[in-house]
């Protein structure tokens, strides 16, 4: 399955953003129930969310609508589950994870809801944001081993952490990410790849600044992210060209596998006067995954 490039997020209490979802281009939506909303309007999201997935149900869907539940210590995670499990998302984020077991727990709660709702069981992925509270750091090496079969990727978030640990900026003085951030992210990349499931790139707050954005999504995917969180939909074009192959990419890695393809039973090759082995095997195959 070709990885979702754009997941945009729209606050799930805002009919007109809502509205406008389809039109966006994204390859995901995801409608936020947590932060983007207020305390007070959280029952009004979970109303709003649930009729936007039933207006597009699957098979009348322009493109994968996910959900972002409120994280599990919150007392209302299974709530905003209740309230929209039976529009059948593709998908549900969940924040603040902080472990695997906060994965296990949400997979338990959808087996069971899926049962219900007579959905098919294990159709609805998650995606754990693994970077936002203290703690959450020290387990991303566990999500290779915890068998979570409703795994689609892992991704991180800056803004939360930065708030857990009292801190004025997630900013150094050179205007990247500070040591921390940089240390979570390579951190929840290299757990992604362990697990065998995509690296998700964290948003870009500055949403009007498009060149900022594509530069800081081509080194994301060079880095080895398949995709990236949006929060506005000005940014979903920015993005999905991005972390799209170019044609020359797409054509160099089908020259790749087919040398490999010529030569039966070997692990190394050469090209174009360079020696390939199987890791430039696999990386080609992955262009070509990504690829239309
Ligand atoms: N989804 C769909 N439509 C959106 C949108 C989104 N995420 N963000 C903006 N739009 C729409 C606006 O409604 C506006 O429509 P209009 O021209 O009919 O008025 C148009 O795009 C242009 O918006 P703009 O004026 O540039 O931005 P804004 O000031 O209205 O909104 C944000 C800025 C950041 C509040 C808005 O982009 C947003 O809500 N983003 C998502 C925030 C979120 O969910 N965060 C949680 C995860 S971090
Ligand atoms: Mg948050």
């Amino acid at each position: 399955m070709k990885p979702i490039r754009s997941f945009l997020f729209i606050p799930g209490d805002s009919e007109k953003k809502i509205a406008k979802a389809d039109a966006t281009g994204a390859d995901a939506i995801i409608f936020d129930l947590e932060d983007a909303v207020a305390m007070d309007n959280k029952a009004a999201a979970r109303k709003l969310t649930a009729a936007a997935l039933a207006d597009r149900p699957p098979g009348k869907r322009v493109c994968q609508l996910w959900v972002r539940i409120n994280p599990m210590d919150s007392g209302m995670a299974k709530d905003d589950l209740a309230a929209i499990i039976a529009g059948q998302p593709d998908g549900i984020m969940l924040p603040k994870a902080n472990s695997p077991a906060d994965v296990a727990t949400l997979s338990q709660w959808l087996d069971a809801m899926e049962m219900e709702s007579e959905l098919d069981t294990g159709s609805v992925k998650i995606l754990p944001l693994t970077t936002e509270t203290a703690i959450a750091p020290f387990y991303l090496g566990e999500y290779a081993s915890a068998g979570l079969t409703r795994l689609y990727g892992l991704t991180w978030g800056a803004e939360d952490l930065a708030a857990a640990l009292g801190a004025s900026t997630n900013l150094g003085a050179d205007g990247t990410w500070a040591f921390t951030y940089k240390m979570v992210r390579s951190m929840c990349l290299m757990a992604a790849h362990a697990s065998g499931v995509e690296a998700v790139e964290t948003v870009y707050v500055d949403f009007r600044d498009s060149e900022g954005l594509r530069t800081a999504c081509l080194a994301a995917r060079s880095e080895g992210f398949s995709g990236r969180m949006a929060i506005h939909p000005a940014q979903v074009p920015v993005i999905n060209e991005a972390f799209t192959p170019s044609e020359k990419e797409v054509a160099h890695a089908a020259r790749v596998v087919a040398a490999f393809a010529d030569n039966p039973g070997s692990g190394v090759v050469g090209l174009d006067g360079k020696m390939l082995d199987v890791p430039h095997l696999k990386a080609a195959q992955r262009v070509l995954a990504q690829a239309e």
